[in-house]
């Protein structure tokens, strides 16, 4: 099956980046999110971030302009989806929500079209039974920022073909992207261990054993992470990292058990750079 549109469902953080990658490797592509100022603010980056990849020599002057005519923006999930040969839906990670975008997907999206979600820990074969075609739901995780970030986990849930597995893998190599192939399981393999480190640092920051700067610093220089617990955690938003949390917490059991300290930072709207605080301080300018 040949790929040539691609709908990203979800403006954020990560739907933004999926978009800029997505058109800047030949596909069309559609972004939509419920909020007008989230496509705003989308549309913004995608193009501050090609006029930085022509201005660095990473992307040709004509690939930028093409990328940016292939991109469009839409309020209508359902108007994306009927136009996709891709679907990857980016909204938040609650179950329910996803489960409503897939069964609204599937009412409008082409027989052929390929859904999937870039969740970084729920059930695809949950999001699939919400469809009337399980074999073309597939997992396609990408990771923050994701013009920088190499990795695809390519997630096979219970009825997901082997065409659909080599089509998801095909679209992330066209997006610069390395794949991997992961069996179904909650966290796939980053966000289960990425989960358990970041709220092991949290456990120490509560419990006083070191400032959030030595924790950080420790992990970068003494186990060599290119980025620390914290930066990290304010990088990918302390509220999708709760999130996380809980469904590995209900579906691996008290090891996943979120810290005290990081629901509170959450209920304080402490989410990371996003809210311009989360552990750290990000003053506007910054
Ligand atoms: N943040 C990360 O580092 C990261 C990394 C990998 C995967 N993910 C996953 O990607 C997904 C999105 O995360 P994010 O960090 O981009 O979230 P985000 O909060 O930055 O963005 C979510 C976007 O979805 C939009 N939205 C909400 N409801 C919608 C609806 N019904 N229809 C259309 N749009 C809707 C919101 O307006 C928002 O713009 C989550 O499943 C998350 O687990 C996140």
């Amino acid at each position: 099956m040949t790929i040539q549109t691609v709908a990203v469902l979800g403006a954020g953080l990560m739907g933004r980046g999926i978009a800029y990658a997505s058109s800047l490797a030949g596909y069309r592509t559609i972004l939509e999110d419920s909020s007008a100022e989230a496509l705003d603010r989308a549309c913004d980056e995608i193009s501050a971030l090609l006029e930085k990849g022509v201005a660095t020599g990473k992307v040709a002057g004509e690939d930028s302009i093409a990328a940016r005519k292939r991109l469009t923006v839409t309020r209508s999930v359902e108007a994306a989806a009927a136009a996709a040969d891709l679907v990857i839906e980016a909204v938040p990670e609650t179950i329910e929500l996803k489960l409503e975008i897939f069964a609204a997907v599937d009412r409008k999206a082409p027989p052929h079209a390929i859904l999937a979600s870039n969740t970084s820990s729920l059930s695809i074969t949950e999001m699939a039974a919400a469809t009337q075609r399980p074999a073309r739901v597939v997992g396609m995780h990408f990771f923050n920022p994701v013009h920088r970030m190499r990795l695809l986990e390519v997630v096979r849930a219970l009825e997901t073909s082997d065409e659909t597995i080599a089509a998801a893998c095909e679209a992330g190599t066209k997006m610069g992207k390395e794949c991997v192939i992961v069996r179904e399981s909650p966290g796939f393999v980053t966000s289960r261990i990425n989960a358990m480190i970041g709220n092991e640092a949290f456990y120490m920051l509560q419990e006083g054993v070191a400032s959030a700067r030595d924790i950080d610093k420790a992990l970068k220089l003494g186990l060599n992470h290119p980025m620390g617990p914290f930066e990290l955690v304010d990088l990918v938003g302390l509220d999708t990292r709760l999130a996380i949390l809980r469904f590995l917490h209900r579906s691996l059991g008290d090891k996943f058990r979120p810290c005290p300290l990081l629901e509170q930072y959450v209920a304080a709207g402490r989410l990371g750079r996003k809210s311009g605080r989360g552990v750290y301080d990000y003053p506007p300018a910054s």
